[in-house]
């Protein structure tokens, strides 16, 4: 399954070809392997895109090659952008409604992670994740709240579920995505009643992301032996979940979180969760019991 998308996406997926046509959106992380696919399918779907980033070159080379979906597409990408610094996110968002008139949709995907357990996790490093994950999210909306307000747009917060239990190695990470959950439901509370929505969505394991790489030591088919589906998600899982929650089809949703993890989060370490799947099928399996 490759991990970006390509023309034949619009054929395929359930969704009308110009369906985001006239749209804007403004993408933190957008040259990241999640976050590129959320561009791509909007970008496929008729909307045009601003692509923020760190890298400046790696970001200009995204926005180019996403342009090059669609015909007419207008997809600028802007580096050197660091979503804690909220005045240099400001800039990107004026060069953006320069360029493209307006912002519709903004997604808040910048991330920072790493592996590392609390006795070898420093108070700066701890810090580094929850400034990047949690105030770039805060920052984000900030800056392009004029224009969410204008134009009635919605926000969708790039989460996990990793912080619904306690995953090891992953403090920091989990402290900022419990936080970015808790902003995406405070925002639908008080930016309801302007018309603007936010939600959360959290990716599972997807296959071909920097996150699998950075944080996954395990083979595919260890990986994906415990989500229940019995496939490591793909990029195109996160796409589907992402024009779903811009698309009229979600005009009634906010507040909510949209979980694409084939179920893992549910088993992920639950009783029996070593031995997941072998002791359920063995149950499931096994001769009919006595009442009942
Ligand atoms: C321990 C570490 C560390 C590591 C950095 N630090 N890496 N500590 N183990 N592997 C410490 C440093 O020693 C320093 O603390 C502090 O963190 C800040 O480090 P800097 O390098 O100065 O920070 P900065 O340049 O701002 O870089 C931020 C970063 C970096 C998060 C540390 O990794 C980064 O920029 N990452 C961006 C890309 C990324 O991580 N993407 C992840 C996407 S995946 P001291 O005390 O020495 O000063 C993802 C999935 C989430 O987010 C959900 C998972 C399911």
């Amino acid at each position: 399954m490759p991990n970006t998308l390509d023309q034949s996406y619009v054929q395929r997926s359930a969704w009308r070809p110009d369906l985001f046509a006239g749209k804007v959106v403004f993408i933190t992380g957008g040259a990241g392997s999640i976050c590129r696919v959320q561009a791509e399918a909007l970008v496929l779907l008729g909307a045009n895109a601003a692509i923020i980033g760190r890298n400046v070159e790696k970001t200009e080379a995204a926005a180019k090659e996403i342009a090059t979906l669609r015909p007419g597409a207008k997809v600028i990408g802007i580096g050197a952008i660091d979503v804690r610094k909220v005045q240099s996110l400001k800039e990107a968002v004026d060069k953006t409604v320069q360029e493209l008139g307006r912002i519709d949709f903004v997604i808040a995907g910048a991330a920072g992670n790493f592996l590392c357990d609390f006795n070898h996790l420093s108070s700066n490093a701890f810090k580094s994740i929850i400034d990047i994950d949690l105030l770039g999210s805060f920052n984000t909306v900030k800056v392009t709240f004029d224009q969410l307000r204008k134009n009635k747009g919605a926000i969708l917060f790039v989460s996990a579920t990793l912080h619904y239990y306690g995953v090891p190695f992953q403090i920091g990470v989990g402290a900022a995505k419990a936080g970015v959950d808790a902003l995406s439901n405070a925002l639908a509370v008080e930016l309801g009643p302007l018309g603007i929505r936010s939600n959360t969505l959290a990716p599972g394991k997807i296959q071909g992301t920097e996150g699998m790489s950075r944080l996954s030591k395990a083979s595919e088919s260890e990986a994906k032996r415990t989500v229940p589906l019995q496939r490591l998600g793909t990029t195109e899982d996160i796409a589907d979940g992402t024009v779903y929650l811009f698309s009229p089809a979600a005009s009634y949703v906010t507040g909510d979180v949209l979980v694409v993890d084939g179920g893992n989060w549910q088993v992920s370490s639950g009783i029996g969760a070593n031995d997941y799947p072998v002791t359920l099928l063995d149950a499931i399996n096994a001769p009919k019991g006595g009442k009942l």
